[in-house]
């Protein structure tokens, strides 16, 4: 049995359609993250599962009762929100207990709660001390110790880190992962952030328009993805694409000479002059060793420390490949890279899907 499963979840406000139609099913202890840009719907399936919001249509079950009707404080659900308002004249023991407290909870069992929570988000030392007295990332891990006081038996994050400074984020993002790896408590976390997506999540479930584009793991996502969507979404700098057409065998770059042969079973399934987007990866060019030969024009170089950014073009078709930081590339002159033709990815213009073999 499915720990959380959202089923045909639909949400309308007025005549504007937000959910239409969301299907998910969570096995216990998955990591899923909901991810989209901002606008496709995330925090409204979020509020819905804890009930914060009633759907239009659908039904969500936890470990398979329907929790359509039921209050949010019977739905043994724990949220935290990217605005984290604690109570400011509370010490941080009260803040992290304060649930408890109104739950009347005896004082000796709360305080083995507030203590087990601070020792696993490591603020034992700060549990007399007011929120105005704490870091962002400290307020941040009494918000996140709220939740964890109740043992719920699922946590929903709605994007957590978004007010921390690019550091505290990737520390904190760290210390959600090894939480999550202790507790095995269901996770559904929301973020438009595709780094935070793809280090934390066991699924992703990428959105838009209200609807789920791809739902796998991050490996699918950033190496299968199913739409070009999906494909420029995640990744960064974004997944390149270059209009090509299909010659039978493999495919011709639009406004270049350049030939890209294809394995025989995903040639077989593009008819000939058939027109597609040619999806590739920048760090899928190498400086040298192994792989189809390519050459382009060098417009630009930017190097970031560990690798070097190389933007130019073929055929007037932009382009970017990120290679090791010594490669020698110079504004202005052509530079032939060799492309690992396994990790191309095709997708039909018209419809924006992944083409796959036949
Ligand atoms: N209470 C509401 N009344 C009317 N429209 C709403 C309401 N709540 C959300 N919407 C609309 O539904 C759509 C989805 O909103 P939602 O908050 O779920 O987006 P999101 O993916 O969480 O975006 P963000 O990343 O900006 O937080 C938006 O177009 C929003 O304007
Ligand atoms: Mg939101």
């Amino acid at each position: 049995m499915s720990a959380l499963v959202v089923d045909k979840i639909r949400k309308s406000f007025g005549a504007l359609e937000t959910l239409r139609g969301i299907d998910i099913a969570l096995e216990s202890g998955e990591f899923l993250v909901l991810l989209g840009a901002s606008g496709c719907g995330k925090s409204t399936l979020l509020n819905i599962i804890a009930g914060l919001a009633e759907p239009s249509g659908g039904d969500v079950r936890l470990d398979g009762r329907s929790l359509i009707g039921v209050h949010p404080k019977d739905r043994d659900i724990a949220m935290v929100f990217q605005s984290y308002a604690l109570y400011p004249n509370l010490s941080v023991r009260r803040n992290i207990g304060f649930g408890l407290e109104m739950r009347k909870v005896p004082a000796a069992e709360r305080e083995k709660a507030v203590l087990e929570a601070a020792r696993l988000l490591q603020i034992e030392p700060l549990l007399d001390r007011r929120p105005s007295q704490l870091s962002g990332g400290q307020r941040q891990r009494v918000a996140i110790g709220r939740a964890l006081v109740r043992h719920p038996k699922l946590f929903l994050f709605d994007e957590p880190l978004s007010n921390l400074d690019a550091k505290l984020r990737m520390e904190m993002r760290t210390e959600l992962k090894r939480l999550h790896q202790m507790m095995k408590t269901t996770v559904v976390y929301v973020t438009h952030d595709q780094i935070e997506a793809m280090t934390l999540a066991t699924r992703i479930a990428v959105m838009q328009g209200g609807q789920i584009e791809q739902l796998g793991t991050p490996e699918e996502i950033y190496n299968r993805p199913a739409t070009l969507y999906v494909a420029t979404f995640v990744g960064a700098p974004p997944m390149n694409l270059l209009d090509a057409v299909a010659t039978g065998s493999g495919l011709q770059v639009v406004g270049s000479d350049t030939a890209i042969p294809l394995p025989p079973a995903l040639a077989a399934a593009l008819p000939r002059d058939h027109a597609v987007k040619l999806g590739i990866r920048p760090e899928s060019f190498r400086a040298e060793g192994g792989g189809l030969p390519l050459t382009l024009t060098c417009d630009v170089t930017e190097l970031t420390g560990p690798e070097l950014i190389l933007s130019g073009s073929i055929g007037g078709q932009r382009l970017v490949a990120t290679l090791p930081p010594r490669t020698r590339a110079a504004p202005g002159e052509t530079i032939t890279l060799a492309l690992d033709v396994e990790a191309l990815h095709l997708f039909d213009v018209e419809s924006g899907r992944r083409i796959e073999a036949a």
